[in-house]
């Protein structure tokens, strides 16, 4: 059964898995949208699409309460399991999950939070979904995850060792000066049940056009807290693979499930060339990015904009239009070349029939700039015509 990707409804398949054999769970089944879902591969050349539509609350209850009781057969006495799903189901999946495993086996709800900039429908922007974590027993395999402590952190104060005092209160361990006994290190934070992992964007190489495609970074924190190398990880709602190609890159062995044949075979070729987009957000951390945005917002101070995600090409579009038309701008950042900064504003403005672009130049070049467009103007920052005031 192990390192393959079984083609069928995973009540059948999970009855061919050896019971007590899985060190992990992780499903994420259709979450009770009420629709049909379907996307497209980045060419259009292929569809994807997977039925969500039920009767009822029962309905689903069934569904899942019937497959969750033989995950929980084929789990080992230490294995955890994690059931993904957002606001739609959350209350059905606790309830049927409390009913197979017990509430006692609860762990806890993690919450997945990302950034999304647009809302469709009224009331407040979605950005979160819920992954309720169970085990099978008390004695789970965990293998503890720190985190760095947040930029407000205080950490002179957390390293200062604690002791309780003749009144049972916490006070500062003293040495015999009177001097703050501090901890030689400190690991960090323990891992929250809040997580911030970007949402894949719609240009990321790793994503695939399935849709409902989860990161692999999110399925590697689960699987590298929940079990070691070797160990047996099995996803019965695979969709487009991203669990069993995030245990292979851990080193673990997957047991993938998934009734579309579609999903099985992108799953399998995903298998033999993983894409993995990394974050920039995650590797450079949060510092960096703000750092990032500080020069720029430093240069838009006072101007009527909206900030521009993602895109080389600027950095904000004025709020006013020019003609019904509009107007992005881009700063020149750190280290970058005017000319170099000139051109992808040049190709934005190029695909935006009307639009217009302004540049604004941050340091003295040496460069021969040839600003052949009508619709571009270059302009001195404040600092730079001060400088040369
Ligand atoms: C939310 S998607 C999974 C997405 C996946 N986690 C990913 O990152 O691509 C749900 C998947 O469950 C599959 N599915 C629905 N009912 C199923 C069943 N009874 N047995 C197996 N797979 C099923 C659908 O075909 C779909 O691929």
């Amino acid at each position: 059964m192990e390192n393959r990707i079984h083609l069928g409804d995973c009540i059948d398949v999970l009855h061919e898995i050896q019971e007590n054999s899985v060190d992990l769970v992780y499903l994420d089944p259709p979450f009770f949208t009420g629709k049909r879902q379907a996307s497209s591969n980045k060419d259009g050349s292929k569809k994807y699409t997977y039925e969500d539509r039920w009767h009822s609350n029962s309905d689903y209850y069934d569904f899942i309460e019937k497959r969750l009781t033989l995950c929980r057969k084929v789990m080992k006495d230490t294995a955890s399991i994690f059931f993904h799903c957002d606001r739609n189901a959350v209350h059905i999946a606790r309830y049927a999950l409390d009913k197979v495993f017990g509430p006692e086996a609860f762990q806890s709800e993690i919450i997945w939070s990302y950034k999304r900039w647009s809302n469709a429908k009224k009331g407040l922007l979605q950005q979160h979904q819920n992954i309720l974590f169970y085990s099978k027993t008390n004695s789970f395999k965990w293998n503890k995850t720190f985190v760095d402590y947040s930029a407000t952190t205080n950490i002179d104060q957390i390293l200062q060792r604690r002791k309780r005092d003749d009144r049972g209160k916490s006070a500062y361990l003293r040495d015999k000066e009177g001097n703050v006994v501090l901890e030689a290190t400190k690991e960090g934070v323990p891992l929250g049940d809040v997580w911030d992992i970007p949402y894949l964007n719609p240009k990321a190489k790793e994503r695939t056009g399935y849709p409902t495609q989860k990161p692999i970074l999110l399925l590697e924190r689960i699987i590298a807290l929940t079990t070691d190398e070797g160990d047996i990880v099995l996803d019965p709602f695979c969709g487009s693979g991203t669990t069993p190609v995030a245990a292979n890159m851990l080193n673990r062995k997957y047991i993938g499930i998934d009734k579309s044949i579609d999903a099985v075979h992108l799953t399998n070729d995903r298998l033999l060339s993983p894409i993995k987009s990394e974050s920039n957000l995650l590797k450079k951390g949060v510092e960096s990015f703000l750092k990032k945005d500080q020069w720029i917002e430093m240069h838009l101070t006072g101007l009527e904009c909206n900030p521009v995600h993602r895109n080389s090409g600027a950095d904000a579009l004025l709020k006013e239009k020019v003609n019904g038309n509009g107007v992005f701008i881009k700063v020149q950042k750190q280290e970058e070349k005017l000319n170099d900064a000139l051109n992808k504003l040049v190709k934005l403005i190029n695909s935006r029939e009307g639009f217009k672009g302004i540049l604004i130049q941050t340091s003295n070049t040496d460069e021969f700039i040839n600003n052949e467009s009508k619709s571009i103007k270059i302009i001195k920052s404040i600092s730079m015509q001060i400088r040369e005031f």
